[in-house]
């Protein structure tokens, strides 16, 4: 795993948009995987920017995102539809018909997953797959204990990472229970991944990643055994890692 160093958030954000629009430089085909939560808010913004000032397009790019929650509709604001037409798709020049997030609403929970996985294999799996990290080294919303042999599936949320997201609830028990997300085997099929840590509430978490045990009490932990992980931290979250592990 390589492992860069940022000062902040800010600079985080901004070197991950770098490195992806490097990326689409060189394949403006590409397949796309994305993430949702606070972290990758203002890499999205560096994104929708470079599309105002420098006219990268999204026109031929398609892109498959980790995951959704059950029961929410799409107009939910706290749906990660919303959320990514928000802060993504809407700004930029990607067609609808090129962004798939698994649909929560479906009459048929388990058959959605299945046709999920589905098209990301149509589409030749990832290029590169975007993660943040849930505190207890969930990725997507693959919770400890899940299987790393998962493909696209449901979930029922840990407490703990219901907790975290109440703060875009109004309360707690707004938080659904359930989402459906790509598994570890279909996050592990992307030829490439990149991670993004911030903050001081995920010091913890990547001190486990880079010096713990491969583990499914530690979902994370399985990006050891990818050959092409990319980790964009900042200093908050590199805090308990030695400056001997980073660029
Ligand atoms: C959420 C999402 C993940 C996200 C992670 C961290 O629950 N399902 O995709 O990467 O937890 O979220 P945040 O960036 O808000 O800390």
């Amino acid at each position: 795993m390589n492992i860069i160093h940022t000062k902040d958030y800010n600079n985080m954000s901004r070197k991950a948009a770098q490195y992806l629009l490097d990326k689409i430089k060189h394949k403006p085909d590409m397949t796309l995987g994305l993430a949702t939560g606070g972290t990758p808010v203002k890499f999205y913004d560096y994104l929708v920017r470079d599309h105002q000032q420098q006219d990268t397009s999204y026109k031929n790019i398609t892109t498959f995102n980790l995951d959704e929650y059950i029961g929410l509709d799409p107009k939910d604001t706290n749906s990660y539809h919303y959320y990514m037409n928000k802060h993504l798709f809407q700004q930029i020049d990607i067609p609808q018909e090129q962004t798939f997030i698994p649909n929560g609403l479906a009459d048929n929970l388990l058959e959605e997953c299945r046709q999920y996985e589905q098209t990301i294999d149509h589409h030749g799996g990832m290029d590169l797959q975007i993660l943040g990290l849930g505190g207890n080294g969930h990725i997507g919303f693959n919770e400890p204990g899940t299987s790393f042999n998962q493909e696209t599936h449901i979930v029922e949320l840990a407490e703990s990472t219901r907790q975290a997201n109440a703060r875009f609830f109004q309360d707690l028990n707004k938080v659904p229970t359930q989402a459906i997300t790509m598994g570890i085997a279909s996050i592990m099929k992307s030829k490439e991944i990149l991670l993004l840590v911030s903050g001081e509430q995920k010091k913890e978490a990547l001190h486990l990643l880079i010096n713990g045990e491969v583990s499914t009490e530690f979902p994370a932990s399985i990006l050891k055994k990818h050959p092409h992980v990319t980790i964009i931290a900042d200093e908050k979250a590199l805090a308990d890692i030695h400056s001997s592990y980073y660029a």
